[in-house]
């Protein structure tokens, strides 16, 4: 009878589902496409202005910092004898080579200085002599800081649009998931835990967003920048790229080890997340009995081991990525030394220009943030994937009460209703209800009364359809009420529960339930007929007094009072009314009694009665006992016939005798 509320279901998802749950995703972006579209756009320019900047350094240091041979063209001579030509064009220039003849030597070319002997000479004469050279620094070094701005323009850009149409999927989601919550049937919502249903539609949400907006990032971004720089670091010098690329393999392997191990503890987290918000949401609601039955102690020691476990699962998390950065880090090091070993020996040969050492460092450095990126972005993409496992899981249950094939019948006015051979269990076995059959003609009032526990309520729920009955069937006006229109009957009905609800919110809207077009005059009347008036004046704010959640900040008799309102507001044909079994004063007892008596008027109605003034007025009183009609009949045939019911009367007068809350729904 007890489930474990869906929680082992859970677990055992986890099969590589991604892809499959990506798909289903993916028409949720249907509205946004066309910002993912340019958000793509701009993620691949960014990319590109980023995988430039190295090369606009490597730029500055071949040629005019270190100029290079081959590359600024200025250079001529074998290893020793390398010569920077000076442009003698230009006067100052000229002027340096006859200042310093023995520095200088002239050939066919022009004039040209040994780079070595070039800090022989005095400092302004050095700036006069690479003026060219310094210019060159700095229209590089503007590129760079351009490149850098539009970088830094191109990203906000980025990241807005990403987040517009990131936060508009989110919003669309959750709306769906709201919806679909909402019209699923009663039955689901016994077996789920609210904190449950919450958690789905806030963090898993949220994490959903996360997957979104870092997917994306990731496959155009990363994935493109990797393919970059290595497109880059071969072309710029294919050797020293190819001996990076042997770590490769190695990193490869470990990111999905770890990938691999880190998808369970997630799995682990998300469950104990959920756990630990339903203890706090039943500890929350649960608080009176458990300070009154001094349950402190044993609650708390049931979260403690909660949130052991949590604790336990979080630390391997910690555990696992504490290895794996690291070993990450290792691995660029293990690189940049393979660069310097490689590289600066190729500088020192002369094979490598030192513009391709610096930029090479620098786009190792590019290189392995993105793999590092890829373990966090995994890491992002797991917590998403189980998060979307689990709305997707809730949004594929469709536990709905069917609706008829056939277009509905109309439903005219309730004429009649029928239980016929009615059967239910909540649980398949544990039989609520056996065989009840009765008949009610409009206008009519039947009372349903018997032991706790009986089904009274159970046949209350049939009949509004909470639920199905497992068998038998329950008619209108002839008509199977799984044939009929559902809304229509509902809104032909007021239904007083045994623990009535109010919503956060003013009393006024409460009791008009949505209905705009509520006059005021009729407003008056409603609080008349239900007795409501001097509750109403009592209340700080009147009809406008905002009530707290579930409507905890009036008593019981208050909100039976209100509820008994909210059903003359609607004005229905046929009132189900579950009485409630709380003690109440005699004079608020009158003052509901008066109201019900009032709205009964003229209306069909099946009331669960516990006192016996409200089954005595009835046309028809069915004795409910296990499940079963054991007695039915008016209140006189019924006393005359002594039996369970003449028995219950007799215990309840004896008790109001001994001044004992009224009630016959003792067994
Ligand atoms: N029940 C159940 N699942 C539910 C509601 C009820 O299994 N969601 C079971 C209860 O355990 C009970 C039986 O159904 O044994 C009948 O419940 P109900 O119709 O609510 O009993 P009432 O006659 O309304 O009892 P009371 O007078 O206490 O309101
Ligand atoms: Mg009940």
């Amino acid at each position: 009878m007890f489930s474990d509320y869906g929680y082992s279901e859970e677990k055992k998802l986890g099969k590589a589902y991604d892809f499959r749950l990506l798909k289903r995703l993916w028409p949720f972006t249907r509205p946004y496409r066309i910002h993912l579209f340019c958000a793509v756009l701009l993620i691949i320019c960014i990319t590109l202005l980023e995988l430039a900047l190295p090369y606009v350094t490597k730029m500055a240091i071949d040629r005019h910092i270190v100029p290079d041979r081959e590359i600024s063209g200025r250079i001529v001579g074998d290893e020793k004898n390398r010569l920077l030509y000076a442009d003698t064009s230009r006067k100052e220039i000229a002027d340096l080579v006859r200042k310093y003849p023995s520095l200088f030597h002239t050939d066919s070319r022009g004039s040209g200085i040994a780079l070595a002997d070039v800090s022989k000479m005095e400092m302004t004469d050095i700036m006069v002599l690479r003026q060219k050279d310094i210019a060159g620094v700095g229209f590089l070094a503007g590129i760079f800081l351009i490149i850098v701005l539009l970088d830094f323009g191109l990203n906000f850009v980025q990241v807005m649009v990403m987040e517009y149409a990131g936060q508009g999927v989110m919003h669309d989601l959750r709306m769906k998931l709201f919806s679909h919550i909402q019209g699923l049937s009663v039955s689901f919502f016994n077996r789920s835990p609210v904190a449950r249903l919450v958690t789905r539609t806030t963090n898993d949400v949220q994490n959903m967003h996360e997957l979104f907006t870092s997917v994306i990032v990731f496959v155009f971004k990363d994935v493109f920048l990797l393919t970059g720089i290595a497109a880059v670091l071969l072309s710029i010098r294919w050797q020293l790229a190819l001996i990076c690329f042997t770590l490769l393999p190695f990193m490869i392997w470990i990111s999905l080890y770890f990938s691999r191990q880190v998808r369970e503890i997630f799995r682990t987290l998300r469950i104990k997340t959920s756990e630990i918000n339903t203890r706090f949401s039943e500890t929350i609601g649960g608080i009176k009995v458990i300070q009154l039955f001094r349950q402190e102690k044993a609650n708390y020691k049931k979260f403690t081991v909660l949130n052991h476990e949590f604790y336990e699962a979080g630390m391997g998390q910690i555990r696992i990525f504490g290895i794996f950065m690291p070993m990450i880090e290792l691995f660029n090091a293990v690189a940049l030394a393979l660069v310097i070993y490689y590289g600066g020996r190729g500088v020192l040969s002369e094979e490598v220009s030192l513009g391709v050492l610096v930029a090479f460092i620098s786009y190792m450095r590019m290189f392995f943030n993105p793999i590092r990126d890829i373990a966090e972005k995994y890491n992002i993409l797991q917590n998403a994937m189980s998060s979307a496992e689990r709305i997707f899981l809730l949004l594929d249950t469709d536990e709905r009460l069917s609706s008829p094939e056939k277009e509905p019948r109309l439903l005219q006015n309730i004429e009649h209703i029928a239980f016929e051979n009615v059967c239910h269990a909540y649980v398949k076995g544990e039989t609520v209800l056996r065989d009840v059959s009765f008949r009610i003609t409009a206008g009519e009032t039947v009372a349903i009364v018997g032991p706790t526990g009986a089904g009274k309520t159970s046949a209350i729920n049939l009949l509004i359809r909470f639920y199905d009955p497992v068998s038998g069937c329950i008619r209108i006006n002839g008509q199977d009420i799984r044939e009929l229109d559902i809304a229509r009957v509902r809104s032909e009905t007021a239904l007083v529960t045994q623990d009535p609800f109010l919503f956060s919110g003013t009393v006024r809207d409460n009791i008009v339930q949505g209905n705009r077009d509520f006059s005021e005059e009729k407003m008056m009347e409603v609080l008349e007929n239900a007795n409501c008036r001097s509750l109403i004046e009592k209340l700080p704010d009147g009809l406008d007094t905002l009530l707290s959640e579930g409507g905890s900040s009036i008593s019981s008799g208050e909100r039976q009072l209100l509820s008994i309102a909210r059903a003359f507001a609607r004005d229905p044909g046929l009132i189900l009314l579950d009485e409630a079994t709380s003690y109440i004063d005699s004079e608020t007892e009158v003052r509901i009694q008066e109201a019900l008596a009032r709205l009964m008027e003229n209306r069909t109605a099946i009331i669960v009665a516990h006192r016996l003034s409200t089954a005595r007025s009835a046309d028809k009183i069915l004795v409910l006992r296990q499940g079963s009609i054991i007695e039915s009949g008016n209140h006189a045939q019924l006393m005359e016939k002594r039996g369970f019911y003449y028995k219950l009367h007799q215990l309840q007068n004896r008790s109001s005798e001994d001044g004992a809350a009224p009630g016959i729904s003792v067994s």
